[in-house]
């Protein structure tokens, strides 16, 4: 779509309708909400409210929707412009509520994308438009975590791994203690614009040691805590152990075995000076 050519048909559109309609009537959209959060893959219905009087005359109603001046509904005379609705098919207008006066934005599964200024612009009778905000947050609420230990020393790199939206910073605890200068982090941009966090914290640990990582985004307050729990290794010196009995055991069963085949040659040699 040519975007000049809408951003040009908006401001007209708007100019036409306000200038015209405005001076001469007191109309005027409201918005019970300014701003609106939804969660990543909630859904969201934003609302503009209008006056409608006693019964709607639909021949005179004009709704218009859009996004960056590009138009996600477009309804007149009481029909909607349904070439504009299916280019998102998770942006729908709820029509029925219009007669009583609400003009309702629908959007299903909500992505990041979606976050921005919407304006709704109303005639009948008069007209007018409001601005909403729409803000989308992505908890980080499935954390995964990975202990790897070195075998010969205590140790270990503990990883939490999580995606979300907005950035998120890890904090690493342990027993109250902060450890987050022992980490680093890696940020990557996962799928659907998410964040994909990978923390790393290098420690001496010993077994049933419990850490924290904690994803907290500054922006929402929003925090999610995972606990790690260092797992019991297995003892070096209880492999050895076992290995060094394994040795002695074979070095006994070929001792008995030799010993066995002298004292059957010895007696051999027995019966022979009989
Ligand atoms: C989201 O909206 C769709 C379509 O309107 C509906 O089928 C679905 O149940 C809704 N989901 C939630 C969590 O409300
Ligand atoms: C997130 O990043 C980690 C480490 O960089 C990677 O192993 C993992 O596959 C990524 N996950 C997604 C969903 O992109
Ligand atoms: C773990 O302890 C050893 C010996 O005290 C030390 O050399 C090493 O740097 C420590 N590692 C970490 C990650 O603190
Ligand atoms: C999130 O964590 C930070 C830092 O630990 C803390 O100051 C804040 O109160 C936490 N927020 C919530 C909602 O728990």
């Amino acid at each position: 779509m040519d975007l000049g050519c809408c951003r040009k048909m908006w401001t007209l559109l708007v100019l036409v309708l306000i200038i015209s309609w405005h001076l001469l009537n007191a109309f005027s959209v409201s918005v019970p909400k300014e701003n609106y959060i939804a969660h990543y893959g909630s859904n969201v219905t934003m609302e503009c409210n209008f006056p409608v009087g006693e019964k709607l005359d639909w021949s005179a109603l004009m709704v218009y929707w859009d996004k960056k001046e590009n138009f996600l509904v477009k309804l007149v005379n009481g029909e909607e412009d349904l070439k504009i609705q299916t280019s998102n098919p998770r942006i729908r207008h709820l029509n029925n509520k219009l007669v009583k006066g609400k003009s309702l934005l629908h959007i299903t599964k909500v992505k990041i994308e979606d976050a921005g200024i919407y304006r709704c612009l109303i005639g009948y009778g008069g007209a007018d438009y409001k601005r909403i905000t729409l803000t989308v947050n992505a908890p980080y609420s499935k954390i995964n975590q990975r202990v790897k230990e070195d075998p010969d020393t205590s140790e270990h790199e503990i990883t939490c791994q999580s995606e979300g939206y907005p950035k998120a910073e890890v904090i690493w605890k342990s027993k109250d203690q902060d450890l987050s200068s022992k980490a680093t982090v890696k940020y990557a941009v996962g799928q659907e614009k998410l964040f994909n966090v990978t923390s790393t914290l290098r420690i001496n640990a010993t077994a049933n040691e419990v850490f924290q990582c904690l994803f907290q985004v500054k922006e929402t307050g929003e925090n999610t805590t995972a606990e790690i729990v260092i797992p019991e290794k297995k003892k070096p010196s209880e492999v050895k152990r076992r290995a060094y009995f394994g040795i002695i055991g074979a070095v006994i069963f070929i001792g008995i075995i030799l010993m066995f085949l002298c004292s059957g040659k010895r007696n051999a040699i027995n019966m022979e000076k009989v």
